[in-house]
């Protein structure tokens, strides 16, 4: 009996004598690990990535969810991989920042140091008006994406496409003369403003929020049937062109009336015989004495569709477009790029 517990208890000793000296080899081997990781971990695993791009959302942008690395054009994401996971900042090559979704406050932007080599990206499609706490970005941002065509990375509302061979468009029949959809009402906006003097000289049908009803599945069965669809923007910043005429107007087959940034602006994006511009009359007047004039000429009214041959448009705003755009940008950046200040640039 007594020497089975002797040896038993001896047993022991080498057990625990083992399981300490495997702690403290674990503990030694974590302690060394840890020091040095703030050196070496990010090239570690970029090179382990073997050139694979790690883009982290850093927020989904206004807490929209949509499926990442599917990008509709084939390739277009090809080397890169895009993740929402924060657990990858330490080894994200990029970080892309949505604006309306961290600019409350500065607490919403990363706390850790940022990992040497990783891009801050910058992105927003909202306009200068409607950006608050720009501020906030000096000295952090690296790189633009945006829908300004200067950004580092463009993410344009819609854009042109050339037809290989020429087309002939069917214009939507029409029935009915102009037509605006407004969901912000905005009484001391130049657009509100501007509509109710022209409401003065014809007839404008007006869809939204405060207006008649229009179920977004009939969207473009009604809007097509008009003659005219009044592209107004909410504010008038250079580029700022949103769906407002890449959707609403050409993608439904309306001509476009368009209060925006200049006619100079808009001819670098679309054909200048594509649009009427609120700025080519005196007066909202003018404007509507024109429109009836096109509205009694068939020939006239029809020139506006001629560009229609050689190009088509295109409106996507969906986030996987925008964000997918995002991996060609981020692969021929310069690898280094400072944005000191938005405020001066983004107006
Ligand atoms: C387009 O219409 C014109 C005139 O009606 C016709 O001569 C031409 O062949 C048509 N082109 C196509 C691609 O259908
Ligand atoms: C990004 O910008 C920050 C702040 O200006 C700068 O410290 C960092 O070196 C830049 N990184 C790259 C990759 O350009």
């Amino acid at each position: 009996m007594k020497p089975e517990s002797q040896s038993t208890s001896c047993h022991k000793y080498v057990l625990v004598f083992l399981l300490i000296t495997l702690f403290s080899f674990i503990l030694f081997t974590y302690i060394n690990i840890n020091r040095s990781s703030p050196d070496i971990e990010p090239t570690l695993i970029f090179t382990m990535k073997e050139g694979i791009m790690t883009i982290l959302l850093w927020t989904w942008p206004f807490g929209d969810r949509f499926t990442l690395n599917h990008c509709e054009n084939s390739g277009e994401d090809q080397g890169c991989f895009f993740t929402a996971d924060r657990n990858y900042y330490l080894t994200a090559n990029a970080v892309i920042f949505h604006h309306r979704d961290v600019c409350q406050s500065k607490s919403q932007m990363p706390q850790i140091t940022r990992p040497p080599g990783q891009y801050w990206v910058w992105f927003n499609l909202e306009s200068p008006s409607h950006s608050p706490n720009l501020g906030f970005m000096d000295n952090l941002i690296n790189l633009t994406m945006s829908y300004r065509s200067d950004s580092d990375i463009f993410t344009p509302y819609g854009w042109l496409v050339k037809n290989n061979i020429n087309q002939n468009f069917t214009i939507p029949k029409k029935t009915l003369l102009a037509a605006w959809v407004v969901s912000n009402w905005n009484p001391s906006s130049k657009r509100v403003q501007y509509y109710q003097e022209l409401n003065k000289h014809m007839q404008i049908d007006v869809y939204g929020r405060q207006h008649k009803t229009l179920p977004h599945a009939g969207m473009q069965d009604t809007i097509s049937k008009y003659k005219f669809y009044f592209s107004f923007e909410n504010s008038q910043h250079r580029d700022y062109i949103t769906e407002k005429l890449w959707r609403n107007a050409l993608a439904f087959g309306a001509v476009p009336v368009i209060l925006g940034s200049t006619r100079e602006n808009y001819e670098r994006f679309i054909p200048r015989d594509s649009f009427i511009h609120v700025d080519d009359f005196p007066s909202p007047k003018g404007l509507a004495d024109y429109l009836h004039e096109l509205d009694k000429d068939k020939e006239r009214y029809e020139r506006y569709f001629k560009w229609r041959a050689k190009l088509r448009s295109k409106s996507d705003n969906s986030w996987a477009t925008h964000y997918c755009k995002a991996c060609k940008g981020l692969k021929e950046a310069p690898a280094y790029r400072t944005m000191p200040s938005l405020v001066t640039w983004y107006t």
